[in-house]
């Protein structure tokens, strides 16, 4: 059993952690531990002396040695004197914003929960409990209902939280995290991912000082600058050992999360729904649904931890049908033509496409409207029969006669104000009524909060879909919500509007991904804008970043793979010098990047020399007969590109039988030590061979002494080495 309740105390334990909770003597919810398994209670772990300017509960009558301030909680709420980051703050009608919750009920539910309107992990095997355990406010009827999620085999728990007003009068939820963790030690330092457009996700390690850090996007969308994720790992965790803990949230827009040192060097961790301009009413007998967070603990170093991401991700959160598929190799227009496209020159990249083994045609931007650059038409998805030469069917059938799939390019949520929709609709834009909106990349954004245009959108996609026989959609989202203003909502409920521009997004997500189930989605937000576990529940993949530089692209799917499976990352091979940097790197370095993530090309292959012509069919080749281990094996980073002069990593076979080991090296400098990587995730008792020459190895060498690469290794010039074990009795034979 996952979930144990034994005198109040709460244990939820997967294969190799224990998440334990315990109510005290005064019906406070305490946070006792997280962390590998023990077989006990650990409240003991709360040991405090008094401490000065702590305020203590009424109940504790003359005792001073009890105080919320100090105490690890389970979800701390403000102004009954615990004086940290709080996980939620109310306010009622008679202006008080304190709660003080404390435990009411508990139970436990066959099967894993599921939060309305939201993206949420699923169970299909029906193998797991949730748990849920009710608090109550001492004074009000409000009721916290805190959810857990026990997936065992796969190290997580998921989280979330339902605030339900059984008041006389309406309330107003002000913050209400996802998951909030206290850790009673602080020796740790927090890894997050940070960026900017065409360089998201970065990789960034910071040590903890006293006070708040804090990450975020108050930009309507998880962002490019910060993604919703966090890692707090122990000071000497590092791949392969240590103690590391991660909180994802599944969410797509604004978000916060603090992580807190406070004075008795304990840890607080929240994640959680941004709440500056947050206010969502409740009036009697509604709820609020907080979104969910996937919390994941590895003894074993970081490497563990995100392969538990990574196969969490793909068994329970990534609902399409696609998502233990191989996926077509792709052709993009994008950076093969931008907007300078018609019916014939798309019809010759297709078919030399076709020629060198790519299976799917991916039409972008400037199908549509009268949009020949990116000032004008969107919101007018007629298509340009002009410009394409022929109806769109009549190309996507000429594809498919090729034997190609066909992919179309949209971008539901904005409209241009060169468009016929926002002459028709201009009540449909989000802005201040006082106030001209912000343009950016000369865009406006609708509004996703009005179901009427949320109704618009799903029955023109369907139309455009249905009658185009479309095999794929890519999902754009060009620009950040500055205005937070949404003509369909009332002035009280404004601040509302963020999360309720979200849940519109979602709902037409679901509406068009569940009616068009054979249709694969790609995400994309300008690059990886708003790449995350919210968006991955309706789209397998997302194009990782608009940067498309082989040398950059080391970094950014580094960063991406802490959290995300390669199977969700998009990434191509372009033409150089890259569009977004100048550089030049060879052909075969551009592959192998991009073959570590769901592999396609972008540029005018009919500009390739025959030569290149016969590498890129190779590529494909190599490619398909390793996609099943890109896609579905164990991914580990074997290096760390930000210290290092090598970007290394490798996918493993669940059965730990084959290893593809790919690595460039940033710069080749004279009379350098060959670079050599230590292999992760092996049977270190075993034989594995070298296919190129075939030299032998034990799992255990490969691992503690590691693997050369080869020494002629130029600037940004990358390498491939395959293993294989081999059957150890017949090693001598070999
Ligand atoms: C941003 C995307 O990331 C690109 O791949 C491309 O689709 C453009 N938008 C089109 O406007």
């Amino acid at each position: 059993m996952s979930i144990q309740v034994r005198d109040q105390v709460f244990s939820l334990t997967t294969n190799d952690s224990l998440y334990q909770m315990k109510v005290d003597q005064y019906g406070i919810l305490n946070h006792t531990w997280y962390g590998p398994k023990t077989e006990m209670d650990m409240s003991y772990i709360e040991d405090y002396p008094e401490i000065s300017f702590s305020a203590n509960l009424w109940d504790t009558e003359k005792s001073r040695m009890y105080s919320l301030n100090d105490r690890l909680l389970e979800y701390p709420c403000g102004g009954i004197s615990d004086f940290r980051e709080p996980a939620l703050l109310l306010r009622v009608p008679d202006g008080s914003s304190s709660l003080d919750l404390r435990y009411y009920s508990y139970e436990i539910l066959e099967g894993k929960y599921s939060i309305e309107k939201l993206p949420a992990s699923f169970d299909r095997d029906h193998k797991t409990q949730t748990l849920k355990i009710t608090l109550k406010d001492t004074v009000y009827d409000i009721f916290v209902d805190l959810l857990y999620g026990i997936f065992e085999e796969e190290n997580v728990i998921t989280r979330s939280v339902t605030i339900r007003n059984m008041t006389p009068f309406e309330i107003q939820v002000k913050k209400a995290v996802s998951a909030s963790l206290d850790l009673p030690e602080s020796d740790y330092e927090v890894i997050h991912f940070h960026g900017r457009h065409a360089m998201e996700r970065l990789a960034e390690r910071t040590s903890l000082s006293h006070g708040t850090f804090s990450i975020g996007s108050r930009r309507g969308q998880s962002s490019h600058q910060h993604n919703p994720g966090i890692i707090l790992a122990k000071n000497n965790t590092n791949e392969t050992s240590g103690e590391a803990y991660g909180m994802l949230l599944v969410y797509s827009g604004g978000f916060e999360a603090d992580i807190e040192k406070d004075q008795l060097d304990q840890i607080r961790a929240t994640i959680g729904l941004r709440s500056e301009n947050f206010r969502w009413q409740l009036k009697p007998c509604e709820h609020f649904c907080a979104p969910e967070a996937i919390l994941s603990y590895s003894e074993k170093g970081l490497g563990v931890l995100s392969n538990q991401y990574h196969d969490f991700i793909r068994s329970h959160l990534i609902r399409s049908s696609f998502v233990h598929q191989k996926r077509p190799i792709l052709i993009n227009n994008w950076e093969a033509t931008y907007f300078d496209f018609n019916g014939e020159k798309l019809l010759s990249i297709a078919k030399s496409a076709h020629e060198l083994g790519i299976e799917l045609f991916v039409l972008d931007d400037g199908w549509f409207g009268e949009r020949h650059n990116d000032d004008s038409s969107l919101g007018d998805w007629f298509v340009n029969e002009k410009k394409l030469q022929m109806p769109l069917r009549q190309l996507v059938e000429k594809i498919h006669a090729l034997g190609m799939q066909f992919g179309l390019w949209i971008e539901p949520e904005m409209v241009s104000e060169n468009s016929k929709l926002y002459r028709d609709h201009p009540n449909w834009v989000l802005r201040s009524p006082l106030r001209d909106p912000a343009r950016s990349r000369y865009q406006l954004v609708l509004d996703m909060a009005n179901p009427e245009v949320v109704d618009y959108l799903e029955q023109v996609f369907t139309k455009l879909i249905e009658e185009n026989e479309i095999d794929y959609i890519k999902w754009d989202m060009n620009r950040s919500i500055s205005d937070f203003y949404a003509p369909s909502l009332s002035p009280k409920t404004q601040s509302e509007m963020a999360h309720r521009y979200m849940l519109g997004v979602y709902d037409l997500a679901d509406r068009l991904t569940s009616r068009f189930e054979n249709i694969l989605f790609e995400g994309c937000a300008g690059g990886g804008g708003r790449f995350d576990a919210g968006m991955l529940y309706y789209f397998p993949q997302y194009w990782c970043s608009d940067d498309t530089d082989a040398h950059n692209r080391c970094f950014i799917q580094h960063g991406t793979s802490f959290f995300y499976p390669i199977s969700a990352t998009g990434s191509h091979v372009s033409a150089i010098p890259n569009h977004q940097t100048g550089r030049n790197t060879s052909l075969y370095t551009r592959g192998i990047v991009a073959m570590a993530g769901t592999f396609g090309y972008e540029l005018d292959l009919s500009e390739l020399s025959p030569k290149e012509k016969e590498e890129v069919k190779e590529q494909i080749k190599v490619y398909k007969s390793m996609q099943e281990l890109v896609l579905e094996g164990d991914y580990y980073r074997l290096s760390d590109p930000n210290q290092q002069n090598v970007s290394a990593w490798s996918f493993v076979s669940k059965d730990k039988k084959k290893i593809i080991v790919q690595a460039v090296v940033f710069e080749h400098k004279p009379n350098m030590k060959k670079p050599h990587v230590f292999l992760q995730g092996l049977d270190e008792n075993r034989w594995y061979r070298r296919k190129e020459d075939g030299h032998l190895f034990t799992g255990k060498a490969l691992m503690k002494a590691g693997l050369f690469l080869p020494d002629q290794l130029g600037t940004d010039e990358a390498c491939m080495i395959e293993l294989e074990q081999i059957d150890s009795k017949n090693r001598e034979a070999q």
